[in-house]
């Protein structure tokens, strides 16, 4: 069984293990950011959509430690082919940066190693390696793909605050979606999360609303399996089983205008419905008051800390 690499959002690992377990593959190592498994054959056909990435593990050495001579003195048996490039990250403080490890790696693997320290795009008819210093081990591996996991080929558009596929795969997963259920978007953006949820159960119907007529035509270019209107998620209409969503959340809201959308998932969720929800932490604490949280998981993404959380609506 080959040994692959995984790169997944920080906050997201113990999700993209299930998910990952689920799919056949055996978990060898869980840490920040990153996953080793055993992949079974059928990882390159059906890759784990909660990953931003994966590489296939061409090399393990210990982790040179934090100074230039230690990295210096790494010696690795992998070899590359033709044109690549590297890409590099380290846990903990270190005496070089990581176009020196990029560099290092780059001259010992042979090949045409194309730098990115002064800025240059490498060929785009390339193989990409990824090296990480994750405090015990490096580790060296050779992207299976053309391109990141993460860039979609659905995506043909996006809006202002669109979501990270591995994020709304994510969110999708804990929705535990079946075939016949009414999901609901009510602040759809481009359909990320309608997208992603219905790659994972095509046997479901999907519906956004988004009050942007930018954001509805995004949507529709992207997916023709999710339905998607213009409107007000405050006046929506159900029932539905499933609300998977994130509302606008880099403003700052006043609980008075949340409120209106909490009351309108109350009203169109279906008896047993669950919401899952990617909020800032702030709308979070507000709503965790009003709504019982089966789960609840903070996330590190692009330098922001929301939290996705599973609601199901307190019975009073
Ligand atoms: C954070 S974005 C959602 C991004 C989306 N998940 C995606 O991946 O593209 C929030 C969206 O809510 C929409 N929105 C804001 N207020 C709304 C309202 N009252 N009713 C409907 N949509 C609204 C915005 O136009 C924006 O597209």
């Amino acid at each position: 069984m080959p040994l692959v690499l995984v790169r997944t959002v920080s906050g997201l690992e113990g999700l993209a293990a299930e998910e990952i377990a689920a799919g056949g593959h055996r978990v060898v190592d869980v840490s920040k950011r990153q996953l080793i498994i055993e992949a079974s054959d059928e990882l390159l056909g059906r890759p784990p959509r909660l990953a931003d990435d994966v590489f296939l593990v061409r090399d393990a050495v210990p982790d040179p430690g934090r100074t230039k001579d230690g990295l210096r003195s790494v010696s690795l048996t992998a070899q590359a082919l033709g044109p690549f490039a590297v890409s590099a990250s380290f846990v903990g403080e270190r005496n070089f940066n990581r176009y020196d490890v990029e560099d290092h790696v780059g001259a010992v693997l042979g090949g045409e190693y194309h730098s990115r320290r002064d800025g240059a795009r490498p060929p785009a008819q390339r193989s990409e390696w990824r090296v990480v210093l994750d405090g015990k081990t490096m580790w060296i591996g050779v992207r299976p793909y053309d391109v990141p996991l993460h860039r979609r080929a659905w995506r043909q558009r996006t809006v202002v605050g669109s979501l990270h596929p591995p994020v709304a795969a994510a969110m999708a997963r804990l929705a535990r979606i079946e075939p016949g259920m009414r999901v609901l978007d009510p602040f759809c953006g481009a359909g990320t999360l309608l997208v992603e949820a219905h790659a994972l159960e095509p046997a479901a119907s999907y519906r956004g609303i988004d009050r942007r007529a930018e954001a509805v035509a995004a949507a529709r270019a992207n997916s023709a399996a999710v339905q998607v209107q213009l409107g007000d998620a405050a006046r929506v209409s159900g029932p539905v089983h499933r609300i998977v969503t994130n509302p606008p959340w880099g403003v700052r809201l006043a609980v008075g205008d949340l409120t209106p959308y909490w009351r309108a998932w109350r009203r169109v969720l279906a008896p047993d419905g669950v919401v899952v929800a990617l909020l800032s932490q702030e709308q979070a604490a507000l709503l965790e008051t009003s709504w019982t949280v089966q789960a609840a998981y903070d996330l590190s993404v692009a330098g922001r800390h929301p939290r996705i959380v599973v609601l199901t609506p307190q019975r009073i």
